[in-house]
């Protein structure tokens, strides 16, 4: 059976199929984006380290067929999220949303600027009720992003009202005040927080020193380098109060498979862990480490898989929670490029798969190209079948190795 047999096979419900090339087929991925007419192609998926076949279907959906979810393709793995915002929750996105996800993630809505009223010194959490009751009502649990980052941050917590920054003491009070009604506000409604996000430099001088290698931030600049161990203290001090306990704290960033960054953030977490279990019968502090995964055509997934290790190897939870593979620029994307995008991506979900007891979640940073952070630069592949005149189309991404 050739890949094209393969892909129409498995697309036509591949129980049987996958079953009979359970050998072969170590893995199906499939990830649904709008639906489209007509079945679109397939990309070759080259020869990887000369012992790896494999065949990535760009797959459009016609609407009489069905595609099974991404989500409970993964369901043996793990969770499958998305961002995102209240447009997401009426409509054919929210169809999307339904049909493949079963996490999300609030792509601002959560963030700390937005937890105040315009003058900064009230909370104010109206607009986030309204979307995480829409989330609730959809079934979709839901990850909290995010609750200490240099940016989206209300400046108050670390300046006064003439730009001043505030003295340790103001910024501490500060800091464990938003972390604990942020906590309190959303409770269990949430099954895990990014505590904090972003705190290392992408190219630490010296990463076996994980304090040397914090990014120079306002929470860094007022409170030290101890703001990284006094928020996830407080954050768990919350939630042992509240008998919380389900809920994962993680520490979330990006650039993780460049290796000193990756090093400075596994020895900050083993640090912090290893102090904490010292006092407190073994426990965790840090539940997790969140890769955020804003991935390129330069990434080495080699790279991914020795940083995703190196931190499953702390015993913690990995969560890959904001990915996209940005490829082509302006909106424009060669076929070359393209296949490039496919072929990463499925080499990202190999490792995934491999690692899947250690991974928590897979959450993409959006559902397409249009509606994308980064949609110049054509992250899910949507735009050129969108351009087609068609408002929806269906993106298949089907991993055989
Ligand atoms: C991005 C959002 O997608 C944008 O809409 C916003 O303008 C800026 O933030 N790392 C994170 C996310 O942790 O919160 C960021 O989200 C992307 C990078």
């Amino acid at each position: 059976m050739n890949g094209h047999q393969l892909v129409r096979k498995i697309l036509n419900g591949g129980g049987d199929v996958i079953a009979k090339n359970l050998r072969k087929i170590l893995v199906l991925f499939v990830l649904g984006f709008f639906p489209v007419w007509g079945v679109k192609g397939l990309i070759g998926f080259p020869e990887r380290n000369g012992d790896v076949s494999g065949t990535i279907a760009l797959a459009a959906n016609s609407g009489d067929e069905t595609i099974q979810g991404l989500n409970d393709v993964c369901a043996d793995y793990f969770l499958i999220g998305t961002a995102v915002s209240e447009r997401d929750f009426s409509g054919s996105r929210l169809e999307l949303l339904k049909q493949h996800f079963n996490l999300v993630t609030a792509e601002n809505a959560m963030k700390p600027e937005y937890a105040y009223d315009r003058s900064g010194e009230n909370f104010d959490f109206v607009e986030e009720d309204e979307l995480v009751a829409k989330i609730e009502k959809e079934g979709l649990a839901l990850h909290g992003h995010v609750l200490v980052w240099h940016q989206q941050t209300n400046e108050r917590l670390f300046k006064d009202e003439n730009g001043n920054y505030l003295s340790e003491e103001e910024a501490v009070a500060n800091l464990r005040r938003h972390i604990r009604t942020a906590i309190e506000h959303y409770g269990d409604r949430v099954i895990s927080w990014d505590v904090v996000n972003e705190a290392i430099m992408d190219n630490p001088p010296n990463p076996s020193d994980c304090r040397a290698s914090l990014r120079l931030t306002s929470w860094l600049r007022t409170i030290g380098p101890d703001y990284v161990e006094i928020a996830f203290r407080t954050a768990k001090e919350v939630l042992k109060e509240n008998g919380w306990d389900h809920i994962k704290l993680y520490y979330n960033d990006y650039n993780e498979d460049y290796q000193g960054k990756a090093e400075a953030i596994y020895q900050m977490v083993k640090e912090l862990n290893e102090k904490y279990a010292a006092e407190n019968d073994g426990e965790l502090l840090i539940d997790g480490i969140g890769m955020q995964g804003h991935y390129n055509l330069n990434t080495d997934p080699e790279n991914v898989r020795l940083s995703l290790e190196k931190f499953a190897s702390l015993g913690v939870e990995i969560g890959v929670t904001e990915l996209d593979v940005t490829a082509g620029s302006d909106g424009n994307l060669s076929e070359e490029d393209a296949q490039r995008q496919a072929q990463l991506y499925a080499q990202l979900f190999a490792i995934y798969k491999e690692n899947a007891e250690h991974i928590s979640r897979v959450t993409f940073w959006g559902m397409d190209d249009g509606s994308s952070w980064r949609s110049d630069q054509n992250p899910f592949y949507s735009r050129p079948i969108l351009n087609r005149n068609s408002p929806f189309m269906q993106l298949s991404i089907l991993i055989v190795f």
